[in-house]
């Protein structure tokens, strides 16, 4: 009998421990009143049931403050700097965690504004900097537009000066040789009649041949005096209102095309008239077809163009013959440049002289073996 009411009490015990495992704490094992071994161990159990329910309460307290901080703390790394932890009013160590972390976050907070603030202050350095350095690279490109310039007029001065020295040389030259060379050829002229008819003409017919020699040889070295005083007598131009297709047949007129030579004139209808120098131009023109002549010794294509636009007109001569190579097309301008066994150097130097007084430009475009093309832009009226 006793035993079995002692085994109902161990069962009721372990039925009440096995509900406070599984974590119902309201579990209480009744006494008998009896105040035997029974219920000291109940009122032990009770005892320690009544300690673990207030345990995990504390424990559920504290995960519940943790878990707050740890929420304020994931906004904070978020870059919410206004987060804050509660403080509840126990002045528990959950409250002194939460004291501790809301100065960190101050801190971060003050620092990270101070981070910003440098921040911009850096990104206004460097604007200022930026300004500064594009402000120096103007000034700069400035300084050496000023610096191409000064250059130029240097280059200019010293090609006029040449210009002027070498014209009164070539003027001083040319006009010495003019007269006696005149003597020459009347000289030979004269003889030249006379041998032909005689005996020693018939007998040495190689003397003949040496005088003509000598009379062709005269009229080159003229030509080459003509030359010399063209490039001294390049004046100011004296303009009048001219057609140019009147210009253009002057100089063909007074250039001999050889016959293997196929001359085009393309010129558009009602060119406007210009104003210029006819003589002058005309100067220019032969010096060109000539030049174009002598670059297509067998033969080719030339081509004479003109054509109005807006306020200028521009003539090309163009040819089909032996080109220019690069390394040579920057000194054919250049008085006393040439590259033929007979030539002087001056045709081109004397069309650029002409052509700058008038206000216009020369171009020319040239491809080796191909050929070559000048154009000359003139402003329809003198300035
Ligand atoms: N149409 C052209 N084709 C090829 N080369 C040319 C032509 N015109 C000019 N040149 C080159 O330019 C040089 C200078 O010409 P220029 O001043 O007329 O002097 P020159 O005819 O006495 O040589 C020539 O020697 C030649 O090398
Ligand atoms: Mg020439």
């Amino acid at each position: 009998m006793g035993k079995t009411l002692g085994k109902e009490r161990i069962n009721e015990i372990i039925e009440a421990i096995i509900k406070v495992a599984r974590g119902d704490y309201s579990v209480q094992i009744k006494l008998t009143g009896k105040n035997d071994e029974f219920d000291s161990i109940a009122m032990g159990l009770n005892m320690m049931i009544d300690d673990l329910k207030a345990g995990t309460v504390g424990l559920e307290y504290a995960a519940n403050r943790i878990e707050e901080i740890i929420n304020v703390i994931q906004k904070v790394a978020r870059g919410d700097y206004t987060a804050a932890c509660e403080l509840g009013s126990q002045n528990d160590i959950f409250d002194a965690l939460g004291i501790g972390t809301n100065m960190m976050i101050d801190d971060i907070r003050s620092g990270v504004e101070e981070l910003h603030q440098t921040n911009e202050e850096l990104r206004a350095a460097n604007e200022e900097l930026r300004a500064t350095e594009e402000e120096l690279r103007a000034s700069n490109e400035e300084l050496e537009a000023a610096n191409e310039e000064i250059r130029e007029t240097q280059e200019q001065l010293i090609r006029s000066e040449r210009l002027a020295a070498i014209g009164q040389l070539a003027g001083g030259v040319g006009h010495e040789l003019r007269n006696p060379l005149g003597a020459i050829k009347n000289a030979a002229y004269y003889i030249k009649g006379k041998i032909a008819k005689s005996e020693l003409g018939q007998k040495e017919p190689r003397v003949v041949e040496f005088l003509e020699i000598m009379d062709e040889e005269i009229n080159s070295s003229n030509k080459i005096i003509n030359d010399l005083l063209g490039f001294s007598r390049v004046g100011k131009p004296s303009v009048a209102l001219t057609r140019i297709e009147e210009v253009i047949d002057d100089a063909i007129s007074h250039t001999p095309v050889p016959e293997g030579i196929e001359l085009t004139k393309k010129l558009i209808e009602n060119l406007p008239e210009i104003e210029i120098d006819a003589a002058q131009i005309r100067q220019v023109l032969v010096n060109m077809i000539t030049n174009a002549v002598q670059a297509m010794p067998g033969g080719g294509k030339l081509t004479i163009e003109a054509r109005g636009k807006d306020d200028f007109m521009e003539v090309a001569v163009a040819d089909t013959g032996c080109g220019i190579p690069e390394g040579v097309i920057g000194k054919i301008f250049d008085p006393l440049f040439t590259t033929k066994a007979k030539g002087i150097g001056l045709g081109l130097a004397v069309c650029k002289s002409i052509i700058d007084r008038h206000g216009g430009c020369i171009e020319v475009k040239s491809r080796v073996g191909e050929g070559t093309i000048f154009s000359i832009k003139l402003p329809l009226k003198a300035t």
